[in-house]
């Protein structure tokens, strides 16, 4: 079947938060937005506890403060440069959410209603703050109908079920992408003058996590195929409150309501390890806390999980304040949150790492910062860098949108200023090829057939072994070597669904590649990275090292598939790194 081909002036590839956010600022123009879900199932739906923004309902609160904390947060690694435009710009962008009908929960005198989150605090640290601005515990899916909702109002184009293959550059300028259509099968070549990548995470390299299923890491694979490196994959989250084995998130807001964690003897454990902010510190602190108190057999009866008690609160307040999960722990463990408390363990949550761009979303391909034309990122999969190796909670919402907005409003100027870039001669050639290949499959060398859930789950399971919270050089190296062979066995899938029309079989065959490529970085720069610092906790050099790692990881792909690793330096503007207590 031959390719079909289309031209818009800008292609934005996501149909989340950032790509809504980027279409929205983009209005009226010539602008077609790629979602590989239909629109409002994307992963953005599920954040839940809320957006931070320092607007002072319910006690004084200032952007300094959101910066302060959340350049703390990131372990110093963030670049001060751009948090500082989210912590100001957060305040304004929840104001247009609620102009633009967002259903936020209310105070008694009708203000957006503020909770507290981890690592939020006034005056630097002194206390929590109430910043968090939210819908319920369903913030995240708030965002996504509005912005929808605001999308069809304005008549947005959208291909809906289309999955990125291949990102194509020609004379040194991007010119366009190349898809699949889910729904039958077919590729698809887009011309364009600039394409906005706003795909989301990757968490899907980890067997427990938060991430919906198609969180692939398909823009980050993508892009780094296309010779794009990839800024700090080294420092993924783990958000302390998932549902004991099956990653579920359990939403921070719960602990912002007044939730505690308890260990198996019955003891606040977090009092040991944050005794200012208790439950509410940073997710890093508390994720590493949990595992500590696990190994030392404090587990519940000795067991891989602790609790989250909520049963001090009443009833109304997790009813009205928390009912998705309310909802999610009644159905999917049989358990009444207001009777009994939830048993929880850290899952995979975010990806800090990701495209590297500058504060307007364009993408920067080297350490002194050297733009590539016409490509543009923002989001999960896009590194600004602003939450560096740690991010806060509600932090995530934010960045979407204001780094969504930012990267739409550059690209109004970009495509005013330039002509459509030549296409690259058989634009489509390398993805018609790799289906082709997937399509046929052939058995491996023993006659045997090797299939994607059995890689997928071996990938899946072994990186939470070996390159989840604590990590050292031994298992590290390890798994450098399973990503290795699994890269190898890849070479020999077979996929048994040789139909067009919605081939799911074929659609985890291609976003199996993507997820090797992921994790395959994260491991390479966690490897090198001889230091913890936020979300990266080398067992084997416990300190942070700022004489040495003060620096942002990039990892390029080689001409043979290797990961080569540069470093450029971070932006410190207000903060000096200081010893992180809380
Ligand atoms: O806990 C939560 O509600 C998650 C929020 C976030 O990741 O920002």
């Amino acid at each position: 079947m031959a390719a079909t081909y289309h031209q818009y002036e800008v292609v934005v590839v996501g149909g989340g938060g950032a790509g809504l956010m980027a279409a929205l600022t983009l209005r009226g123009r010539d602008v077609a937005v790629l979602s590989k879900l239909y629109p409002v199932r994307s992963h953005t739906g599920t954040a839940q506890g809320g957006i931070g923004a320092a607007l002072g309902n319910m006690e004084e609160d200032h952007w300094e403060w959101h910066m302060f904390d959340t350049v703390k947060g990131s372990d110093y690694l963030a670049d001060q440069d751009a948090v500082e435009i989210l912590a100001r710009e957060a305040v304004e962008t929840v104001l247009e959410l609620e102009h633009w009908g967002l259903p936020f929960s209310r105070t008694p005198d009708g203000k957006i209603a503020q909770r507290p989150f981890g690592g939020h605090t006034r005056e630097y640290g002194k206390a929590p703050v109430r910043r968090s601005c939210y819908a319920a515990d369903r913030t995240g899916h708030m965002i996504l109908q509005t912005l929808y909702q605001q999308c069809i109002r304005h008549q947005v184009k959208f291909f809906n079920e289309f999955l990125v293959l291949d990102l194509l550059i020609e004379s040194g300028r991007v010119a366009g992408v190349v898809a699949l259509s889910i729904a039958d099968g077919s590729l698809h070549v887009f011309h364009a003058k600039a394409v906005l990548f706003a795909t989301g995470g990757c968490g899907r390299i980890y067997q427990i996590t938060s991430n919906a299923h198609a969180l692939t890491g398909d823009g980050m694979a993508v892009a780094w195929r296309a010779g794009v490196p990839l800024e700090d994959m080294e420092f993924f989250q783990f958000h302390p409150t998932g549902i004991y084995r099956m990653g579920i998130l359990i939403t921070e807001g719960a602990r912002g309501e007044g939730g505690k964690l308890i260990n198996g003897r019955g003891e606040r454990f977090m009092e040991k390890y944050a005794p200012t902010l208790l439950d509410l510190a940073p997710r890093d602190i508390i994720s590493r806390s949990i595992y500590l108190e696990l190994r030392q057999g404090h587990g519940i009866g000795g067991k891989g999980y602790v609790h989250l008690d909520l049963t001090h609160l009443s009833r109304e307040v997790i009813e009205e304040k928390l009912p998705d999960i309310t909802d999610f722990v009644r159905t999917y463990l049989g358990i009444d949150p207001v009777k009994e408390p939830i048993p929880v363990q850290p899952t995979a949550h975010y990806a800090m790492g990701g495209i590297p761009t500058d504060i307007w979303g364009r993408v920067v391909v080297d350490e002194k910062n050297r733009v590539l034309p016409g490509f543009y990122s923002a989001g999960e999969v896009a590194c600004v860098s602003v939450h560096g190796a740690n991010r806060l909670g509600t932090n995530s919402l934010v960045d979407i949108l204001v780094f969504g907005r930012r990267a739409g409003r550059d690209l109004v100027r970009y495509v005013a200023e330039n002509d459509f870039p030549p296409l690259p001669p058989r634009a489509e050639e390398n993805a018609e090829q790799w289906v082709a290949r997937l399509r046929a499959g052939r058995s491996g060398s023993a006659g045997r057939r090797t299939t994607v859930a059995e890689l997928r789950d071996t990938l899946q399971r072994e990186m939470m072994d070996k390159a989840s919270v604590f990590r050292d050089e031994k298992l590290l190296a390890e798994m450098k070597e399973v990503v290795g062979e699994l890269q190898q066995r890849y070479q020999e899938v077979t996929i048994q669904d040789r139909g067009r029309v919605f081939n799911t079989d074929l659609v985890e065959a291609l976003e199996l590649a993507f997820l090797l490529d992921c994790a395959q970085t994260v491991v390479a720069g966690a490897l090198a990275r001889q230091e913890s610092r936020g979300a990266h906790s080398r067992e084997d050099f416990p300190k942070r090292d700022d004489q040495n790692w003060l620096k942002h990881s990039l990892a390029y792909r080689t001409p043979s598939g290797q990961v080569e690793l540069k470093y450029k330096s971070v932006s410190i503007t207000r903060f000096q790194p200081q010893e992180r207590k809380y």
